[in-house]
């Protein structure tokens, strides 16, 4: 499926965007562990999400409602059955990621696949740690491809200094070691996404952080709760924002959007780059923090370095930062990023690509990418690799590209952003 996409003159308005695409994971998954029913609110509906639902739901988890309002019959830490058939993650990493956690400490068999893109994508980085807490998990090349088969143990505790900057992995060892009887001790130099670790505490799970690195918990733990609210997706929002910075009119105002700061990167290398973005309304839901936020066009950016421990706070955002960089003044440098090769797409090649095709002056480095700024972008015919956070990216570039654009393979926006066209197309004047 295709749009075409005009240069827009200004961005205004007043918009919400769709549920926090990682907290949503996590409300499913973790509600499904307590003993209670839980109220989920917010909670974002997208093909990424619907696939953890549908594994729990083949694992026994009743859900009740559709929409961004539902609740979860806990089973607690012991209530799942063995599935009948093959659970498939789609194209979602933290499906596949987090559930091999889980089903690591089941007492049971089970078999997880995913769609062609996670069928690529490294397994390795949570099959051996899990195969360390003795869980007996096997799948293609020696056990780093989808599809893997899992077979359930009791669990060891772990110490465990990640090798990688991935909040998967972490989650998927904090979510075995509830499993597990003692302490475990996961070690993230990186400081990727807390959530687990905000929502295990929320929970009630016996869960500690130790100085800045250091995350400690004790098995086994039991969850708890009656309600979790979902804040709205800055990684959605990410595109939005962008948009209204590079805008030369215009005023946008987003409501209620996370800004936990292992997620916040984004609103800092804009805000260094120039862009007018004003945090209010502060609140908190679940540990989670969020806000509004306030974003107006019309001032020229200037180009940045994200590097080190800034990366991993906006990995996701990278798509969307790139295209900001195309209009500022001067080279926008980023390194550190070689994550971004095993996501949905290779994203540092698959943007670079795309908005190449736009005119940008773009290079790709191993890890990185140098962006050349006061781009003239003109209209093209770009693919999105499907690639949600590319489609979305290359849309947002050609809100500034000087004639009309054609985006093809936008159906993949439906993993995170099932709205999206139609939300930027009422922004748009
Ligand atoms: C996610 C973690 C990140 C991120 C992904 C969601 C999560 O991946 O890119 O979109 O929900 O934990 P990694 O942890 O693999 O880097």
């Amino acid at each position: 499926m295709e749009i075409s996409i005009n240069p827009a003159e200004k961005i205004e308005g007043h918009i919400r965007v769709p549920g926090d695409k990682s907290i949503s994971h996590r409300a499913l998954l973790f509600s499904s562990l307590t003993e209670d029913t839980i109220e989920v609110e917010g909670l974002l509906k997208a093909a990424d999400t619907l696939s953890t639902k549908k594994c729990l739901e083949k694992l026994g988890i009743k859900f009740k409602g559709e929409g961004e309002k539902i609740t979860v019959e806990g089973k607690g830490l012991r209530g799942l059955t063995e599935p009948d058939d093959v659970l498939n993650a789609e194209n979602s990493g933290t499906t596949a990621r987090l559930l091999t956690g889980l089903l690591a400490g089941q007492p049971f068999y089970s078999t997880l696949t995913g769609d062609v893109s996670l069928r690529r994508r490294p397994m390795k980085r949570i099959t051996e740690p899990l195969g360390k807490m003795g869980a007996a998990i096997s799948g293609r090349q020696n056990s780093e491809l989808l599809p893997l088969s899992i077979r359930g143990y009791d669990l060891l505790p772990i110490s465990y200094t990640l090798p990688v900057p991935s909040a998967q992995v972490k989650s998927a060892l904090l979510i075995a070691a509830l499993y597990s009887r003692g302490i475990s001790e996961i070690i993230d130099y990186y400081n990727t996404r807390d959530h687990t670790e905000r929502m295990f505490q929320h929970l009630g799970s016996r869960i500690e952080k130790k100085g800045k690195y250091h995350i400690v918990i004790k098995g086994p733990s039991r969850l708890k709760g009656d309600r979790i609210r979902v804040p709205g997706d800055i990684s959605s929002a990410a595109f939005f924002i962008v948009a209204a910075a590079l805008s030369h009119r215009g005023e946008l105002y987003i409501e209620n959007v996370g800004i936990n700061p292992s997620r916040a990167g984004i609103l800092e290398a804009l805000g260094a780059m120039g862009a007018d973005i004003r945090i209010l309304n502060k609140k908190e839901y679940n540990l989670e923090p969020a806000a509004d936020l306030l974003v107006r066009g019309g001032t020229k950016l200037k180009g940045t370095e994200v590097a080190g421990e800034m990366v991993p706070r906006l990995i996701d955002e990278i798509p969307a930062l790139a295209v900001a960089a195309l209009f500022a003044e001067g080279d926008t440098v980023i390194r550190d990023a070689a994550e971004l090769r095993v996501k949905e797409s290779d994203r540092l090649k698959t943007i670079s690509l795309e908005l190449r095709k736009m005119g940008a002056r773009i290079k790709e480095l191993p890890d990185g990418l140098i962006i050349g700024g006061d781009t003239k972008l003109s209209g093209a015919r770009c693919e999105s690799h499907g690639d949600h956070r590319i489609a979305m990216a290359l849309a947002t570039a050609a809100l500034f590209a000087e004639n009309e654009s054609v985006i093809n393979g936008i159906e993949a926006v439906g993993i995170s952003f099932p709205g999206f066209f139609d939300l930027m197309n009422s922004l748009i004047s």
